[in-house]
């Protein structure tokens, strides 16, 4: 619904109104009228009835509904020819166009009629210049006019993205190991998100690897540390990542081997180590329970030989199809093999560094102004240990 901006009968915001002889009020029965011509604020118009309306605040005006002279026997006394100007400023004057208002009927269900589109005009001023009634007498009216604001007007500052007083681009971080994790060394700025892109930048190593950290969170959301910190039940201390790697009573280090450590937390009775884990599992004994997601998590830390640092963990092999942008900056690092099909974008800056090969597949391409090093060397080389001392 649109906003009714102005109305002679009741203005709600401020604003001013100068004319001559306004001897009847600005009630809707009561109606604008000038006997006597004057000489126009516009210096172009000639001397003339007229009507001023002036803002306090330059408005984004849309439309208009007007109702012209509807007094019992004075509807002739009505505005037939007029001509519409605005100001933006108060004193430079545009014209909108010139109108003919119909004559009212003088019923008291006139309704009044459709005014100029102002198309919203950002403007100060609005004139309306008569030119000529219906009796085409000494006097001219008019009832009401009633100016609508543009709904879609912006009265701040549009940002680069179009929104009226937005935050302007997010930076966005890649994600390159789809874990809805970004890397905090690799964004972008854009307005809408970008595929393989996220908010946050919470990703450390964004190749997939987990540190203690990632699955210490865990198991302080889930509960574990009520047994396993202080108290050690069982022997575990989960409380740093040299108590637990150190294990419990029964496992020792195993448990961060195989399946040890999920089947613990989910199998009743689970055959740990050559001596079960005595029913419930350690996910009935927690409020929290781990779910099917952070099991994954962990599993993962697990098989990438859960390293205390994700940055010590180095996969044998990556498949990389995530296409990189202005700004992004990443190193891909791997024992064995990478196989590449993505774009390295203009303003990027992509290492590949891989123990034995790396295969650029059909898709891969490097744009002009992008900056992309190609290297064998793996986890192990020295690029890598200087790279992991500047994380
Ligand atoms: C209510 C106390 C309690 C809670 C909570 C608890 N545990 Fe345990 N946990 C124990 C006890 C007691 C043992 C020793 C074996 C047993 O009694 O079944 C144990 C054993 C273990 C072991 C085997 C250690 C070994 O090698 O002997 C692991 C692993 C383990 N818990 C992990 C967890 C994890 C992960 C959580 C959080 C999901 C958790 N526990 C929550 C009490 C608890």
């Amino acid at each position: 619904m649109k906003n009714l901006f102005l109305l002679l009968i009741c203005s709600l915001y401020s604003f001013v109104m100068q004319a001559q002889c306004v001897d009847n009020g600005n009630y809707w029965n009561e109606s604008w009228m000038s006997c006597t011509v004057s000489t126009n604020p516009n210096p172009a118009r000639a001397v003339s009835h007229w009507i001023l309306y002036e803002f306090h605040e330059p408005q984004y005006i849309d439309s208009s509904h007007i109702w012209n002279a509807n007094r019992t026997g004075e509807s002739a006394l009505g505005a037939k020819d007029v001509v519409i100007d605005y100001s933006p400023d108060g004193t430079t004057w545009t014209e909108l166009g010139t109108y003919t208002f119909p004559q009212a009927d003088e019923s008291s269900t006139y309704q009044g009629f459709e005014g100029p589109v102002f198309g919203g005009v950002f403007l100060h001023k609005i004139l309306i210049t008569v030119l000529n009634t219906y009796d085409n007498g000494s006097c001219a009216s008019i009832a009401e006019v009633q100016f609508k604001i543009d709904p879609e007007a912006c009265y701040g500052i549009v940002d680069a993205c179009g929104i009226c007083d937005g935050p302007g681009e997010t930076t966005w971080y890649v994600d390159a190991d789809g874990d809805g994790l970004g890397n905090p060394t690799s964004s972008v700025d854009a307005c809408i998100q970008p595929a393989g892109y996220v908010e946050n930048n919470n990703d450390n190593c964004d190749n997939g690897a987990l540190g203690w950290d990632d699955v210490f969170i865990l198991f302080d959301d889930n509960g574990c540390l009520g047994c396993h910190g202080n108290n050690a039940s069982g022997g575990l201390d989960l409380r740093t990542y040299a108590t637990a790697s150190l294990g419990g009573n029964t496992c020792g280090s195993s448990i961060l081997s195989g399946n040890n450590l999920v089947g613990i937390i989910t199998i009743p009775n689970y055959d740990a180590c050559g001596s079960p884990i005595g029913f419930p599992p350690m996910n009935d004994r927690v409020g929290g329970a781990f779910d099917a997601t952070e099991l994954a998590t962990l599993q993962a830390w697990v098989d990438g030989g859960a390293p205390e640092n994700c940055t010590d963990y180095c996969p044998e092999n990556e498949t990389i199809t995530l296409d990189y942008l202005t700004g992004a900056l990443n190193t891909h690092q791997v024992s064995q093999q990478i196989n590449a099909s993505n774009l390295v974008g203009i303003g990027a800056n992509i290492t590949f560094d891989a123990g034995t090969q790396i295969c650029l597949d059909p898709g891969f391409e490097v744009e002009n102004g992008a900056i992309f090093h190609a290297m064998i060397g793996g986890c192990s080389s020295t690029f890598q240990s200087n790279q992991l001392l500047n994380k």
